[in-house]
């Protein structure tokens, strides 16, 4: 079976259109490929953060992603397996410069930290992507479901490993792929033309734990005529809506609802109505779900150390063989 490996930052709730956009699918993975996914708490550190608040944020998005359907048995804390930054250690002596410089990634967060009050930006920014090789490569992964936004990433993690290799004279690490699969993009429904995002603030985005009179409230105030439409064009505000009806799954009501747009006797409130439902659904079952985990967080926070310290046993292999490759000491030598 091939190997998935995936992970994301500890940072604050999951709104829909980070469940429609990778979550969703990382749930649906788990059906065909052996998958890895991680809460990257490490790679949080890169920016300035507030301790006790990182170690919040990474059990709540424990409890978060079980809640949405991710297997236990897949989950792990990166810190709980520090070979990952052990890993990275040995990869900044195979990794250029010049391409680590070059990453839109690190530009960006750089840019964003020199306007902040004391303007500091730490190495680990810079090394963000390193880590983020031994990420993938410490698990052999094939296939990695990213964004576009982290194809520059994957990339370096292939010369990481195409250098390593080189170097020891063996095909020792997979060269991993992007598992690129067609996902929504949902937007803000207070604005149509934005990315849904928590930082764009409340209106702009729907959390999947979202209260029924929060969501209705929501949805019922969604732009739906933004000015902008050329005539005959669909806007983007109830094209998101669509969107948002599609990713539910709910194929009878978008199919009528698409029948009506295109006859001209689409209702604005017959759309909302049917988005507000399927919305309202999905979250009283990831409520419930994440009441039940909540009950029992101590049982649930052993159970996701164990399954790190299973999905560790593969990481130490992979240090272990890596150091006698590249000439560090080890027991048996
Ligand atoms: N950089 C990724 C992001 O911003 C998060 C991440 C860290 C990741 N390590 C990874 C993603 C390994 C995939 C594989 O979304």
């Amino acid at each position: 079976m091939k190997r998935v490996l995936s992970a994301i930052q500890p940072t604050g709730d999951i709104h829909y259109g980070n469940y429609f956009g990778a979550v969703k699918n990382w749930v649906k993975l788990q059906n065909t490929y052996e998958c890895v996914y991680g809460v990257v708490d490490y790679h949080a550190m890169t920016m300035p953060y507030n301790p006790k608040k990182l170690r919040e944020n990474t059990w709540a998005l424990i409890y978060n992603l079980l809640a949405l359907g991710v297997n236990k048995e897949s989950l792990f804390i990166q810190s709980l397996v520090p070979e990952h930054t052990e890993l990275c250690w040995i990869f900044n002596n195979f990794a250029a410069m010049g391409r680590v410089e070059n990453m839109t990634q690190f530009k960006d967060k750089s840019l964003q930290s020199k306007s902040g009050a004391d303007g500091f930006i730490s190495v680990g920014l810079f090394d963000y992507p390193v880590l983020q090789a031994a990420d993938i490569l410490i698990y052999k992964a094939d296939y990695v479901p990213v964004g576009a936004d982290q194809k520059q990433h994957l990339e370096l993690s292939r010369e990481i490993a195409q250098r390593f290799n080189n170097q020891v004279g063996e095909e020792y690490f997979v060269l991993p792929e992007i598992l690129y699969t067609e996902t929504p993009k949902i937007c803000s429904t207070a604005d149509p033309l934005k990315k849904m995002s928590k930082s764009a603030g409340e209106k702009h985005n729907i959390s999947v734990f979202e209260k029924e009179e929060v969501i209705r409230k929501k949805i019922r105030s969604a732009v739906t005529d933004t000015g902008e439409t050329k005539a005959g064009e669909m806007s983007a505000g109830v094209e998101n809506l669509f969107i948002l009806l599609k990713a539910s799954d709910n194929n009878v009501e978008y199919d009528a609802l698409m029948t009506d747009y295109t006859n001209g006797k689409l209702k604005y409130s017959d759309l909302k109505q049917a988005v507000a439902d399927s919305l309202v659904e999905q979250s009283n079952h990831f409520n419930m779900k994440k009441s039940e985990i909540l009950e029992d967080r101590k049982q649930v926070k052993n159970e996701i150390k164990a399954s790190s310290e299973a999905i560790r046993k593969f990481a130490q292999t992979t240090v272990s063989e890596v150091k006698d490759l590249c000439g560090l000491i080890n027991v048996k030598y």
